[in-house]
């Protein structure tokens, strides 16, 4: 099978493996139908991800057809339609029985990472009854594909740690694909605004389109100021961190309010200063994570009943074969104004 390959930083390679085998009896095989790429697989691919080491098939998210499965998976069968979720769980482990799917002492983090991943023909599955969503009919299998990483890291890692809640005003700085996704969902909970922060004017204009009340250019604008006024000095309920740099961290800590809630989904690499000497007082809380994939069913209904278009966040859509294509598209977002790309088999 074609599969596109990590050897190490520099750009990755498309190359010709052998199809993955049933290992353990609570394994699946998936024949992947759509793919995409993230910008963790960027990370990786900059070797900030040293636990991914060359050799490893890349990729974490996709939609694709069961083709076998172990004696020990009782959830799915020979053809069904799945979405693969970016973390696998055992649903044994004490951080599972917790909901922390992303700690699973067997589980986690693992496509596309530790173990082969989705960027590839078929992919083996592990605790394929915890890993895998059977599709619902009726939705375009592309949009699906948002559902195994970016709507659930928005929606649990921003909108519910920030609890995003009625009549709130929430900024969220980052409008990537992260950004966005909790854009989309934190109009569940009826904010009065969201305002949107990022350093490009065309990712500001598509938070617009996706629902942002305000957007606001960080290497333009008086982020801090605007903020102030537009609340009344009160500062905002709720700041959503979807970038991953010290300074997004800084402006987080000067916007928010009394009361409110910080929520940090950016991946960091370096360490951040924490100003307790004013938030002490504050009554502010500031929450992290991985995400957990624990609200997918959720999100599944939510786009059946029409309540959220996963499918706006595909600007761009490649065969297999022309994927190193895709990877130079979306590593260069700024001036291809690249979202998600699609990968079709
Ligand atoms: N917590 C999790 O489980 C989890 C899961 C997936 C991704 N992530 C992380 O979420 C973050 C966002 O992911 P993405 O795919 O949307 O990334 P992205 O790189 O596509 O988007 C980041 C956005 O931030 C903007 N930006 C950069 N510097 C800025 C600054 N100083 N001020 C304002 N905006 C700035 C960029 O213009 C870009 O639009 C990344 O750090 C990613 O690794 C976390
Ligand atoms: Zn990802
Ligand atoms: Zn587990």
């Amino acid at each position: 099978m074609h599969a596109i390959v990590y050897q190490g930083p520099g750009g990755p390679r498309l190359e010709e493996r052998p199809q993955p085998q049933l290992q353990q009896a609570t394994d699946a095989i998936v024949r992947l139908l759509k793919t995409t790429i993230c910008g963790t697989d960027l990370h990786i691919l900059k070797g900030d991800v040293p636990t991914c080491e060359p050799g490893r098939v890349l990729g974490h998210e996709g939609v694709g057809i069961v083709e076998s499965v172990g004696s020990g998976v009782s959830r799915f069968k020979p053809g069904d339609r799945v979405l693969i979720s970016c973390i696998t769980a055992c649903g044994r482990c004490d951080y599972c029985k917790k909901g922390m799917y992303s700690h699973c002492a067997d589980g986690g983090w693992i496509l596309g990472h530790r173990i082969d991943g989705t960027q590839a023909e078929y992919v083996r599955i592990p605790h394929a009854d915890g890993s895998l969503h059977a599709l619902p009919p009726g939705i375009p299998d592309e949009a699906m594909v948002m559902l195994s990483d970016i709507l659930p890291t928005g929606y649990e890692c921003g909108v519910l740690n920030g609890q995003v809640s009625p009549g709130d005003v929430v900024a969220i700085i980052g409008a990537g694909p992260v950004g966005l996704a909790a854009l989309l969902t934190a109009q569940f909970y009826a904010p009065a605004e969201i305002v949107v922060i990022d350093l490009d004017d065309h990712r500001l204009a598509v938070a617009r389109q996706f629902g942002a009340t305000r957007v606001l250019n960080s290497g333009r604008d008086n982020v801090a100021g605007e903020l102030h006024s537009l609340t009344g000095g009160r500062g905002v309920d709720v700041a959503i961190e979807a970038v991953g740099v010290p300074a997004t961290f800084s402006l987080c800590e000067q916007i928010i309010g009394a009361g409110g809630h910080i929520a940090v989904l950016g991946v960091h690499g370096v360490k951040v200063d924490l100003h307790l000497e004013t938030l002490w007082s504050h009554n502010i809380t500031l929450r992290t994570g991985l995400v957990d994939t624990f609200t997918t069913p959720q999100l599944l209904k939510m786009v059946q009943a029409g309540k959220l278009d996963p499918q706006q966040m595909i600007t761009h859509r490649f065969a297999f074969a022309e994927a190193l294509q895709a990877y130079e598209v979306f590593g260069q977002a700024a001036d291809s104004q690249a979202l998600k790309v699609i990968l079709e088999m």
